[in-house]
């Protein structure tokens, strides 16, 4: 019976994979929160020296949990070997922020380490392999990594904005009490930093009576126009001060939630947001990697088209592609 043939194992790889996120993230790609529930995986985890007994440690978890999906780990501290033939690349490996520090202060730390693994892909991963970027400052991190990889195709580097795009779902369903999976389509645009602008103009809630715009719905304009978009700005810094560690089972949940969409689609009549490589829509130049609103299909995503921007959100999205230009040329500095 063909229906029964087990699907070819998929290689992800996890850099900084005996870290927070890695800890979260591992058991979900193992139980098919990633790619699905008949998908087998093999996880490729890569980590330091430093941490290269902690990250064995993690290896025989994995094998102890039993996970049907999974077909093997291979944990090492070679990023050769650990790029070899991946399909998927979820890059987690650097340094996170402390209480009292902006995202971008982690940069002359992060982004060498997103130069020199932008070989190791470009040589060894799979052909077409989807890389997502989640380590601060994840923007300009992937921008890097496409400037030194490249061979990789653009569209195939991303970073993470979805768990900024959740924390905006998550809030509007707090607010007006209904289920977080009724509202849909906010967006995030620009830096996962706290210029990012969510916008909730195009946001709808599904009620009894339909679909309803949530500028309807919240009679509050000011909350909206100011307490909501800066709760979802501070929100990573919110969880530093009462975790005292940044935040791990979002952003390994929404990591899960980015890769999936993409490689599955997005359901009809929904988009969500993606840090991706500007072609110039809405104005906001090549050369950067902002956070738009996307649909997947077949594994490739697009910026959805022919949104109305007012003058508010125009001088949010400009203002947060100008802090993606001067983390570029940070980056650049930390580089030479
Ligand atoms: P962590 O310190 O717990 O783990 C990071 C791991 O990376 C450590 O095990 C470390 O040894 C490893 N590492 C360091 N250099 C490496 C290298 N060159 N190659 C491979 N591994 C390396 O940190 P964490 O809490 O898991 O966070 C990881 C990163 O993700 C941080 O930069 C954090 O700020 C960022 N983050 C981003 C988002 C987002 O939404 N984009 C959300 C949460 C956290
Ligand atoms: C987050 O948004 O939670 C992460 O980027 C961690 C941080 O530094 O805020």
């Amino acid at each position: 019976n063909l229906l029964n043939v087990e699907k070819e194992p998929v290689r992800v790889l996890v850099t900084g994979a005996a870290g927070q996120i890695g800890y979260a993230i591992v058991p979900m790609i193992a139980k098919g929160v990633m790619l699905g529930p008949d998908q087998p995986v093999i996880l490729h985890l890569l980590d330091i020296e430093p941490a290269a007994e902690a990250l064995n440690g993690v290896k025989m978890e994995l094998i102890d949990a039993a996970f049907p999906l999974l077909k093997g780990v291979i944990a090492t501290t070679d990023p050769i070997e650990a790029c070899m033939g991946v399909n998927i690349a979820v890059m987690v490996g650097g340094f996170p922020r402390k209480e009292g520090m902006e995202r971008k202060d982690v940069m002359s730390k992060n982004v060498s380490i997103y130069k020199a693994q932008a070989s190791a892909l470009e040589k060894h991963a799979a052909e077409d392999c989807k890389v997502l970027v989640i380590a601060n400052p994840a923007n300009t991190n992937a921008l890097i990594l496409k400037e030194f990889a490249p061979s990789i195709p653009e569209k195939n580097i991303t970073c993470l904005t979805r768990l900024d795009h959740n924390r905006a779902l998550g809030l509007i369903s707090e607010s007006l009490d209904v289920q977080v999976s009724d509202v849909k389509n906010v967006i995030i645009w620009g830096n996962h930093s706290s210029t990012q602008y969510p916008d909730v103009n195009h946001a709808t809630v599904r009620t009894s009576s339909g679909e309803k715009p949530v500028r309807e719905l919240v009679s509050d304009d000011k909350w909206l126009n100011a307490e909501f978009i800066t709760t979802v700005q501070q929100r990573g810094t919110a969880i530093i001060k009462a975790r005292k560690l940044s935040s791990a089972l979002s952003a390994a949940s929404a990591a899960c939630d980015h890769i999936r969409d993409w490689v599955l689609g997005t359901p009809e009549g929904t988009w969500v947001s993606m840090g991706v490589y500007s072609d110039g829509s809405y104005g906001i130049q090549p050369g950067l990697v902002y956070s738009f609103p996307v649909t997947c299909e077949k594994g490739k995503w697009s910026i959805v088209q022919g949104l109305k921007i007012d003058e508010f959100s125009r001088s949010k999205m400009d203002a947060t592609a100008k802090e993606l230009v001067e983390e570029k040329s940070l980056a650049y500095s930390c580089l030479n």
